[in-house]
C-alpha cells in the first residue's frame, strides 16, 4: 500500500492525449493556485476504439504513473476511459492501492448540469466508439433524470483527426457533418448535445457551425472545472493534501518535441513536455 506521510502533491490530470488539456485550461482557470501534472497516453492513443479490458488496464497504469509521483487525487480527463476503468479502480483497485487517494472522472458533473440546460429533455452525446457503446451516459442520465431521452453517435473519426492536428479541412468538414447528421436522425427534437469526448472541444467551432443554432451545445471543460472546485471545498482532507504553487508538468508517453509542439497549439501557451513509459 502507498502512502505519502502527509505531503503535499499535485493533482493529476490524466487524458489518452491531447484531449484533457480543455480539461486542464478550464481547471487551472478555477483553481489556479495548485500543482498540476498532466499525463497523455499519447503513444497509444485513441483509446475509444480499445477494448474494455485494454482501456481499464492502459488507465490503471497512468493512474498507478501519478500516484507514484505522489498525486493523492486523480481526475480522468477522459470520457472513455471515465466509462470504461473509472468504476473497477475506484471499486477494486484503490482499497488495494491506497484508500486515501481518490480518482474522479467526468461523466457525473457532465450530466448534472443538463437539467439547467434542456427544454424538452431530448439528449444527444457525441462520443468515442467506447463511450457510447460502455452505456454509461445513459446510466448517468437514467439515475438522475429517469424521464430524459439519450441518443448517443459514435464519431471514430473525430479523435484520429484531432491527434494529427487536423482540425480545419474539408475532410474534416466532412466527417463532422456525416456524425451530426446522423445523430439528429435518430431524433430531430435533441435540444442539447453532449461533446461526450474531451478531445471534441477542439473542433468546437466546425462543429458550431455544422449544427442547428437552436441547440445547445454543452463542453465539459467548465462543468468540470466548478465540480471539482466544489469537491475540494467539501473535502478539506483532500484539499489539505494537494499542494500549492500554481505549476503544470506535462508528462507523455510519445515523443516530447511532438507533444509540446501540438500542445502549445491547443493551448495557446507555450509549455514543456517529458516523455515517460507506461506498463
Ligand atoms: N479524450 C478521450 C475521451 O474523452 C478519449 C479519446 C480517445 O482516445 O479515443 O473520450
Amino acid at each position: 500500500m502507498q502512502q505519502n506521510g502527509g505531503k503535499q502533491a499535485p493533482i493529476g490530470i490524466f487524458d489518452s492525449g491531447y484531449g484533457g488539456l480543455t480539461i486542464l485550461s478550464d481547471i487551472r482557470r478555477v483553481l489556479p493556485q495548485y500543482d498540476y501534472i498532466y499525463l497523455g497516453d499519447n503513444a497509444r492513443a485513441p483509446y475509444g476504439t480499445r477494448s474494455f479490458e485494454i482501456v481499464y488496464r492502459f488507465t490503471l497504469e497512468a493512474v498507478q504513473y501519478l500516484f507514484d509521483q505522489g498525486c493523492q487525487l486523480v481526475i480522468l480527463a477522459c470520457n472513455t476511459a471515465s466509462a470504461k476503468a473509472l468504476r473497477s479502480i475506484q471499486q477494486k483497485d484503490l482499497p488495494h492501492i491506497d484508500p486515501s487517494r481518490r480518482v474522479l472522472g467526468v461523466i457525473r458533473p457532465t450530466v448534472e448540469a443538463l437539467s439547467s440546460i434542456t427544454h424538452n429533455g431530448n439528449i444527444g452525446l457525441l462520443g468515442t466508439p467506447g463511450t457510447i457503446n460502455s452505456g454509461s451516459y445513459t446510466a448517468e442520465v437514467a439515475k438522475l433524470y429517469p424521464s430524459y431521452n439519450v441518443y448517443g453517435q459514435a464519431c471514430p473519426m473525430w479523435v484520429p483527426l484531432i491527434e494529427n492536428n487536423e482540425t480545419n479541412n474539408e475532410g474534416t468538414h466532412y466527417f463532422v457533418k456525416k456524425y451530426i447528421d446522423a445523430l439528429l436522425e435518430q431524433n430531430n427534437l435533441i435540444d442539447t448535445v453532449i461533446l461526450g469526448c474531451t478531445h471534441y472541444p477542439l473542433l468546437y467551432p466546425i462543429i458550431r457551425e455544422h449544427l442547428p443554432s437552436h441547440i445547445h451545445l454543452l463542453s465539459q471543460g467548465a462543468l468540470v472545472a466548478e465540480s471539482l472546485k466544489d469537491y475540494l471545498m467539501r473535502h478539506p482532507e483532500m484539499e489539505q493534501r494537494c499542494s500549492q504553487n500554481g505549476s503544470c508538468i506535462y508528462l507523455t508517453t510519445e515523443s516530447e518535441k511532438k507533444f509540446t509542439d501540438t500542445a502549445t497549439l491547443f493551448l495557446n501557451d507555450t509549455i514543456t513536455a517529458r516523455q515517460i513509459e507506461l506498463g
